[in-house]
């Protein structure tokens, strides 16, 4: 007799592990299947973990080397020992992936090391790493396989000199010259941990601008904080093929439109143009199950695939490849599964880049409300303004809010500042709640914080902030 279960799930990365503990909780019988050899998927092991990670040390090491004596504190210019920052990321991966194991084990779910394949609506085959085989039962599947990383064509990634962000976690040597392709989240974030550890970093983007799909205002700004850093940017530009040699790698870049190619040398090329979802392997196929034209897994308002019981969750299904998207998505299908209304609002879903200042947004962009043709007032506040920042020397950025013209209604927020990504949360917690910029504005922030800005922001809506 093959083990029998309510629920197995597929991956167990923040949206898989998510959902087993949640299902656990409602009283189901739960089991996770993962290739990999620790839990947490790709946030934990390979993603948002170990690159916020060599963030914060970079960030305290370019600290260390330009911000302390300002503040009165003398010390000799820091020296970079890269093999204990890389175990630094490494003990924090290890402690997350850990805590998974521990809160699998803690909420009895079984786990099966191995690669999951649907066999067929409730049954699902596991295949061991020894080669064995394995078969379960159950009443329904949750496919949370997340996703992997996009190739480029013609530029093999072999993770040593052409990398991808995982390679690009790992360097076991500073380079002299970075070349990163995609001027997204990865190549921003990643591009600022070695352009601080001492890189030359340069970015290569395709479209005329960076941050697709970020406010456009927003983005302009990061844009230029970035070049005051020392990273370059090559845009409207597309990489068309590296070639290696003795020196280093040669890169071909041709502009957008097509034209002459040019080539730059650069040691370590970052290939970051986006992650696709990952469905290899599975069955899908014989399983019946629909993939869109993007090959992401299609799923009804339930998180249901086309296959009656089959479900799917988080970077394998549309919407932004977020770890706190697959998370929320999980607890939402357990909560269908168990019986309740699981749902998740997806017009607010935070995004952030933890880049130094940090960029963080949430709802609408200027473009978004344009385009559909939505009245709105703009609250801009300035952290040159904020006493805090001031005091902190941390005055680069803004908060904007974009409230609806004709019922003040929070639409949209977008922070660029110090500790933006911990700011945010009230703006979602307001816009979940429906708020108005007023609401906001008359809300006691405590003083003096960074947060004031986003009082301010608010009262701006209305031309009243005070300190400006
Ligand atoms: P994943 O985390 O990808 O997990 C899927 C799991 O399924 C994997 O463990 C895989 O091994 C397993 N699997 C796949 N197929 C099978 C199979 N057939 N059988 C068994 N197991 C299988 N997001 C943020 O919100 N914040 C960040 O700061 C952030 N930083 C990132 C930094 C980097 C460098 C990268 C690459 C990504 C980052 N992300 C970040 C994105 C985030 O990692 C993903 O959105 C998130 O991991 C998606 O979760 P998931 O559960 O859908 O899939
Ligand atoms: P991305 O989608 O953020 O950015 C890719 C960039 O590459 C885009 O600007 C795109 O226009 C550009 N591009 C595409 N093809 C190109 C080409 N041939 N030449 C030059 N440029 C090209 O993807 P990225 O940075 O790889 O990240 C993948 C995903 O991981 C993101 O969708 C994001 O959701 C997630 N992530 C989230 C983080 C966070 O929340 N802080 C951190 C890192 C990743």
């Amino acid at each position: 007799m093959p083990d029998s279960f309510d629920v197995i799930i597929i991956g167990s990365g923040p949206g898989g592990y998510v959902c087993a503990i949640r299902a656990a909780q409602l009283g189901l019988k739960v089991a996770v299947v993962e290739k990999r050899a620790t839990y947490g998927g790709t946030c934990l092991n390979i993603g948002c973990i170990p690159s916020k990670a060599l963030l914060h040390a970079s960030e305290l090491f370019d600290e260390a080397g330009h911000g302390f004596a300002g503040m009165g504190i003398e010390v000799p210019p820091p020296k970079l020992d890269l093999a204990k920052m890389l175990a630094f990321k490494d003990q924090g991966v290890k402690g997350n992936v850990d805590g998974v194991a521990f809160l699998l084990k803690k909420n009895k779910v079984d786990t099966f090391h191995g690669t999951g394949t649907i066999l067929g609506a409730g049954k699902v085959g596991v295949t061991l790493a020894n080669g064995d085989k394995q078969r379960l039962e159950t009443k329904s599947i949750v496919i949370a396989t997340g996703s992997d990383v996009a190739r480029l064509p013609g530029v093999t990634i072999d993770e040593v000199s052409i990398v991808s962000s995982t390679g690009a976690l790992s360097l076991p040597k500073v380079p002299k010259r970075m070349l990163v392709v995609g001027a997204g989240v990865i190549g921003l974030e990643l591009g600022s941990v070695w352009r601080r550890l001492g890189s030359e970093v340069m970015v290569v983007e395709f479209l005329d601008r960076i941050l697709p799909g970020m406010d456009a205002d927003v983005a302009k700004t990061v844009q230029r904080i970035l070049m005051k850093q020392g990273m370059s940017f090559q845009l409207a530009s597309k990489v068309t093929g590296v070639a290696k040699t003795s020196s280093g790698q040669k890169i071909a870049i041709e502009p957008a439109a097509g034209g002459a190619a040019t080539t730059v040398e650069a040691d370590i090329v970052l290939v970051a143009i986006g992650r696709v979802p990952f469905t290899e392997g599975l069955g899908l196929e014989t399983a019946g199950v629909q993939l869109d034209n993007r090959k992401r897994v299609v799923v009804d308002a339930h998180f249901q695939t086309n296959v009656p019981g089959i479900y799917a969750i988080g970077d394998v299904i549309a919407g932004p490849m977020l770890a706190h998207k697959a998370e929320d998505e999980g607890m939402a299908v357990a909560e269908i599964l168990g019986g309740q209304a699981g749902h998740v609002n997806h017009d607010v879903i935070p995004n952030v880049i933890y880049t130094f200042p940090e960029v963080a947004s949430v709802g609408k962009s200027e473009e978004d409300l344009k385009a559909a043709g939505i009245a709105y007032n703009v609250g801009k506040f300035p952290f040159t303004a904020n006493g805090r920042a001031k005091v902190n020397k941390t005055t680069e950025g803004s908060v904007k809010i974009l409230a609806d013209a004709k019922t003040d209604r929070i639409l949209g927020v977008h922070i660029i500042g110090a500790a933006a990504s911990e700011m945010i949360a009230e703006a979602a917690v307001i816009m979940e709640f429906g708020g108005s910029a007023e609401d906001l504005a008359r809300t006691c922030h405590a003083h003096p914080t960074l947060t004031e800005a986003v009082k301010e922001a608010a009262l701006a809506v209305d031309k009243r902030a005070i300190h400006m």
